[in-house]
């Protein structure tokens, strides 16, 4: 949708930029026939005016917000450390990041509170309930938004993802070249589409009928859904499990410490994501690393453009998608299998 500005707004009431710009901040002196036709033009045109330029412009302060699920989740606060960081070293000083979290069902009701406090740009991580209906509002206010992680699927803006369907594949990969041959996978209730390409690309390598079709356990994508889960898995015959997400592995090992059971003579775990804490843990986690750091500077990078373009042209840029790779991080909560 091509963006309404006040040029547009210009030639419908047939006056100047200048004129238009002076009525609609309510500067200078004009006939109530002029001030009528400018006001009615920018009515019939949705127009409405761009906060983001006057900001940049001027060097007065800029709010970008991002969105995020949770913050307990270490996977969300490395990625917000690392915007912050990003914004330290890139010299935007009239930037400020703030950040909000929202259940994913109350997501349109935090877009829209975030619009009527007048924020920016938005960097958002979840996937939106009505993705067009949020563009085109987001459009209309002029602000822009980039997506990025289980919402980077989107095409109506600039994203950033990993590559899901490989990191999920090199987390069967591994398992497989352990020689385990009954696995299971730890789903959550709520797929995502990321989470759906991650689980897609571990399923890919194995048969999907008989005895060696991976098990799936469903429970809460959280540390305490995978303690939960524990005693399922636990009396199954599976000899690896891939966990989707670092913390439900944390909690998965213990809740089988919890049991008696050890990780890994028990049971293998691999988790996704590798954030700080699996380098901790005893043992230490095998997982597939995101490049988290990346992710955040990436995403508020594009955003940051897309803002100062909004201030200097009418002309909207493509669309961008960055896709990063992830990578298999060998420790020790993997082993040969014995079976
Ligand atoms: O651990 C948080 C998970 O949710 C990560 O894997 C991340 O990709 C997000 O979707």
């Amino acid at each position: 949708m091509k963006k309404t500005t006040i040029k547009d707004v210009a030639r419908r009431s047939g006056m100047s930029i200048a004129t238009v710009s002076q009525i609609l901040n309510q500067r200078g002196h004009f006939t109530q026939s002029t001030i009528n036709k400018v006001n009615i033009a920018t009515k019939e045109l949705g127009y409405v005016p761009d906060k983001n330029a006057k900001q940049l412009r001027k060097g007065s302060a800029v709010t970008i917000t991002v969105v995020l699920p949770n913050l307990t989740n270490p996977f969300f606060s490395s990625l917000v450390q690392s915007m912050q960081q990003y914004l330290e070293t890139s010299g935007y000083d009239n930037i400020d990041l703030t950040f909000q979290t929202s259940a994913f069902n109350r997501l349109d009701e935090t877009i829209n509170n975030l619009i009527n406090r007048g924020i920016d740009g938005l960097i958002i991580t979840e996937p939106l309930p009505n993705p067009i209906h949020t563009h085109e509002l987001l459009t209309l206010h002029h602000i822009p938004y980039v997506v990025t992680d289980r919402n980077a699927d989107s095409n109506l803006t600039d994203s950033v993802s990993t590559n899901e369907f490989s990191g999920g594949e090199l987390a069967a990969q591994h398992l497989k070249i352990l020689g385990h041959r009954k696995v299971g996978l730890i789903t959550p209730s709520y797929i995502s589409p990321s989470i759906g390409h991650r689980i897609d690309g571990f399923m890919s390598l194995w048969p999907s009928t008989g005895d060696m079709q991976p098990r799936q356990f469903y429970t809460e994508f959280s540390m305490n859904g995978g303690k939960q889960i524990a005693r399922e898995i636990a009396k199954s015959d599976v000899t690896g499990i891939f966990t989707l997400n670092d913390e439900v592995a944390i909690g998965l090992i213990r809740g089988l410490s919890d049991l008696s059971l050890s990780v890994p003579e028990n049971l293998s775990i691999i988790g996704f994501d590798d954030i700080d804490y699996a380098n901790y843990t005893v043992p230490t986690l095998t997982t597939v690393a995101q490049p988290i750091s990346e992710i955040g500077s990436a995403s508020l990078s594009l955003l940051i453009q897309r803002l100062i373009n909004n201030s200097t042209s009418d002309v909207i840029p493509q669309i961008q998608r960055l896709t990063f790779n992830n990578k298999l991080v060998a420790r020790e909560s993997t082993k040969v299998s014995n079976h």
